[in-house]
């Protein structure tokens, strides 16, 4: 049976009051000026795939591979993607995480598409107006697809920025408990010059946040979640924390010495070479409220919003469907249950998230990048914060805001996707 996900299943089950897929408000269909169309084809299909260790994975893939393919742009060129599902029976889609496409190219099942069954295809076509780091992932049954391996990067090179010499994604993925960067569950090395420029664009493809660590160098925090920080300044010896969902762009010069990344703990990506496994533990928390330069900012708590929607997130007995059932919670429903949020084009919105239960829940908005504006009451004192999901831990309260500007229906939930599948989702609406 189909499960509470944002599938096509729901909303077949319950076409009252959720609307009919959204299929009018399409992309652009031509590059900007200068830009170039980027056309790629997708097909998912299950397979057994290999990790560099051996580890067989029986997956859910894009292209027979895990991740899928990395797409890339630079910034205005226009993305085609024609997605066909070979053999996946429970549908695919392809949902582009982070980026502000127009709400047909959304990839949310049973709102803004149909699912794409076996031996059916869809085309998605937006310009790469955003650049910078983001991921696309399947929105069906997310909580089984995207685990099993539908999923993959997308990064968008600016128009008329420098490369740096060194550019890597580094997407983290888990496996039957297995921890992987892209397929390789053991230690990357990657080969970079004394003085190199380098860029990693770390990406949390899990359901529960990861803490990094680079030993043997400052960096920067440059972006969060594809977006540029201002100002940011050089760190060393600080975590990073970073939740399901999120990305975070880490820049530095390359020392004469190798250079470590940890993930929870453990090296897993080695600079430079040399094989010494330095200790990231212990180290403090690099707190992205509170860091970088402020600058100006089209609101913050004092501004009079036009719409102000509070999400308590819980865990419990709860109405679903007319139905008492176990969920994961917001304001005391579960999906489908929870009252849709209604705002006008134009409208300043206000988002406070109060987590009153005892996990994480990685808050997610499609469609919308939103700027933080306090955590726990306390204003964001850094670099203004755009992201599109942030982690609010057991007792935090967070606000947020957004102008609404892309209409449509999209989908607002908890990106530990099991969470989401039990309940802790719902759809923001424009008039
Ligand atoms: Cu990355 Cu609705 O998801
Ligand atoms: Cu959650």
């Amino acid at each position: 049976a189909p499960s509470a996900d944002a599938g096509g299943g729901v909303a077949a089950a319950h076409p009252a009051g959720h609307g009919t897929p959204v299929t009018d408000l399409r992309g652009a269909t031509t590059p900007a000026a200068g830009g170039t169309v980027r056309p790629y084809t997708v097909t998912a299909r299950t397979a057994t795939v290999a990790l560099t260790s051996g580890h067989e994975v029986d997956a859910w893939t894009y292209d027979g591979t895990l991740p899928g393919p990395p797409l890339t742009a630079v910034q205005g060129d226009l993305v085609e993607v024609t997605l066909r599902n070979e053999d996946v029976d429970e549908g695919v889609t392809i949902h582009w995480h982070g980026y502000d496409v127009a709400c047909g190219e959304d990839g949310a099942p049973g709102t803004t598409q149909d699912v794409v069954g076996p031996g059916a295809e869809f085309g998605y076509r937006f310009r790469a107006d955003q650049a910078g780091t983001f991921w696309y992932h399947t929105h069906q049954v997310s909580h089984v697809g995207v685990r099993r391996g539908l999923y993959g990067t997308l990064v968008v090179a600016p128009r008329d920025a420098a490369p740096e010499d060194v550019d890597l994604a580094v997407p983290v993925h888990t496996y039957d408990g297995v921890l992987a960067i892209g397929d390789d569950d053991g230690v990357l090395d990657q080969a970079a010059e004394p003085g190199a420029s380098v860029r990693l664009r770390l990406l949390n493809t899990d359901s529960e946040p990861h803490r990094f660590g680079l030993a043997g160098t400052a960096f920067r925090l440059a972006a969060v979640d594809g977006r540029d920080l201002n100002g940011p300044g050089e760190v060393s010896e600080r975590a990073l924390r970073l939740p399901a969902g999120g990305r975070y762009d880490v820049v530095f010069t390359m020392p004469d010495g190798p250079v470590a990344l940890t993930v929870d703990g453990e090296v897993r990506l080695r600079l430079g070479g040399g094989d010494d496994d330095p200790a990231t533990s212990g180290w403090a928390e690099l707190d992205p409220l509170h860091y970088g330069e402020p600058a100006d900012v089209p609101f913050t708590l004092d501004t009079t919003f036009d719409r102000h929607f509070t999400m308590v997130l819980d865990r419990g007995a709860a109405m679903v469907d007319g139905r008492p059932a176990f969920a994961q919670t917001v304001n005391g429903r579960g999906h489908p249950s929870i009252p849709e949020q209604v705002v006008a084009e134009g409208d300043l919105v206000r988002f406070t998230v109060v987590n009153r239960s005892l996990e994480t829940h990685p808050w997610h908005l499609h469609g919308h990048g939103v700027l933080v504006l306090a955590r726990d009451g306390q204003a964001a004192t850094g670099s203004p914060l755009w992201v599109d999901t942030f982690d609010v831990r057991p007792g935090e309260v967070w606000d947020v805001a957004f102008e609404a500007g892309n209409p449509g229906v999209w989908m607002n939930h908890c990106h530990n996707l099991p969470h989401a599948d039990q309940g802790m989702m719902l759809r923001l609406r424009y008039d």
